[in-house]
């Protein structure tokens, strides 16, 4: 049995441009909000945390913001500041010394963050538009504030900051480096035309839609190479209050443009909706004659990369879509906040922490993910199954 686990397909290495991936595990970015709260600075926590879970076959840190007005999450580690960049380099070496690869994933909140995370500033994004809801992490009922619509010089601006940080990134050693163009933050408020209903040369048509989330890339590409750079992106998933009229379309002539830049790998995040019951009506409702397929089937056949699927993933189902073709690689987000040695434990078929909640995002344990202690995250006593 034990020999029949090692021998899946999950276990079986893969070229991405110069690097050779162990296996098909990827550590999906996952943030935990345990940098200094001010400075933005990770520490020694975080090097053992991301070191322990170095046998994966590449991991994506946490979301990393490239100024300060980018971050909503306070206590994620920033990119924006040579303290930030030695922090990082810190844990990089400590990932490299277990033999390990990791990619940072660089990132602006956009309009998701709130003036109280940013202090005081306007939020930014493609369009005066706030979020319908409230803020996370801010106390009290904070509603989501109105951001300034980007202009063109801060659009220069901003990609200016995204090639700063992929340049501190670089410094710091990584691998390899991630574009957050998922989930509703500033790349996806670009993209998709719930957020952004500009009428230049950034809104308006897909074309116009893609060319801030593609010149962003282009900064990327020109200091890691395109052998080195992702992206992560969520087609169809409503959170931050985003979503796109026509999604098939607008990523199809995205990904030809990634294609075109030889980007290495593509990230789905296959989610639909934050509200579970609302899942299968939204898919049906937005991919018509498409609606059999899942988003690995519709677009792993587009994207000359090596295309990761993410989304509730386990052993068995992240196999049996690599055996489909559906996917290159798989990535696992939850199964990594309540595991370390996730391959280790895979290839053993050993029962994982949280095993039970990784598939029903039940809101259980939710209290450690985010916060400034190791317990729930060096510390995983508190997810041991109770035997
Ligand atoms: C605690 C937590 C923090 C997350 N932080 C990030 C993040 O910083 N960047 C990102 O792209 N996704 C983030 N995600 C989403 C995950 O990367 C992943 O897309 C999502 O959890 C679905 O995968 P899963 O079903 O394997 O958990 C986070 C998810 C969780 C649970």
């Amino acid at each position: 049995m034990e020999q029949q686990r090692a021998n899946s397909l999950l276990f079986t290495p893969i070229k991405m441009g110069d690097l050779i991936l162990p296996n098909r595990i990827v550590m999906a970015a996952l943030t935990r909000m345990r940098a200094d709260k001010k400075t933005g600075i990770p520490n020694e926590l975080h090097a053992q945390y991301y070191s322990a879970r170095a046998d994966s076959g590449f991991i994506l840190t946490e979301c990393s913001a490239i100024r300060p007005d980018g971050n909503s999450f306070v206590g994620s580690a920033g990119i924006y500041t040579e303290e930030q960049a030695l922090g990082w380099k810190k844990v990089v070496d400590a990932v490299h010394e277990k033999g390990g690869r990791i990619f940072l994933q660089i990132w602006h909140a956009g309009r998701a963050a709130h003036p109280e995370q940013i202090g005081g500033l306007q939020p930014i994004s493609s369009s005066a538009i706030a979020i319908n809801g409230s803020a996370t992490f801010v106390k009290g009922k904070a509603n989501h504030q109105v951001p300034k619509a980007a202009t063109i010089e801060d659009i220069q601006q901003l990609l200016r900051d995204f090639r700063k940080g992929a340049e501190n990134a670089k410094k710091a050693g990584f691998d390899g480096i991630q574009l957050h163009g998922a989930h509703g933050y500033l790349i996806d408020q670009f993209l998709r035309n719930k957020a952004n209903q500009r009428t230049d040369e950034y809104g308006g048509s897909i074309e116009n839609r893609c060319r801030f989330p593609l010149q962003v890339m282009d900064q990327l590409i020109e200091v890691f190479g395109s052998g080195r750079v992702g992206i992560k992106v969520s087609p169809i998933y409503d959170f931050n209050d985003n979503a796109d009229s026509d999604p098939f379309s607008l990523y199809s002539y995205f990904i030809e443009q990634l294609n075109k830049r030889q980007v290495a790998f593509l990230e789905i995040n296959e989610a639909i909706s934050l509200d579970p019951a609302q899942e299968k009506v939204k898919h049906q409702e937005i991919f018509g004659s498409r609606k059999e397929k899942s988003l690995r089937e519709i677009f792993k056949p587009q994207f000359s990369g090596l295309f990761i699927t993410n989304y509730k993933l386990t052993f068995e189902k992240s196999n049996e879509i690599l055996q489909k073709g559906h996917a290159d690689l798989c990535s696992f987000g939850t199964s990594y906040v309540f595991n370390d040695q996730l391959v280790e434990k895979y290839k053993t078929g050993s029962t994982l922490n949280g095993a039970k909640y990784i598939e029903d995002k039940s809101k259980l344990f939710r209290e450690y993910f985010y916060g400034s202690t190791a317990v729930g995250y060096t510390d995983l006593t508190v997810y041991q199954p109770k035997l």
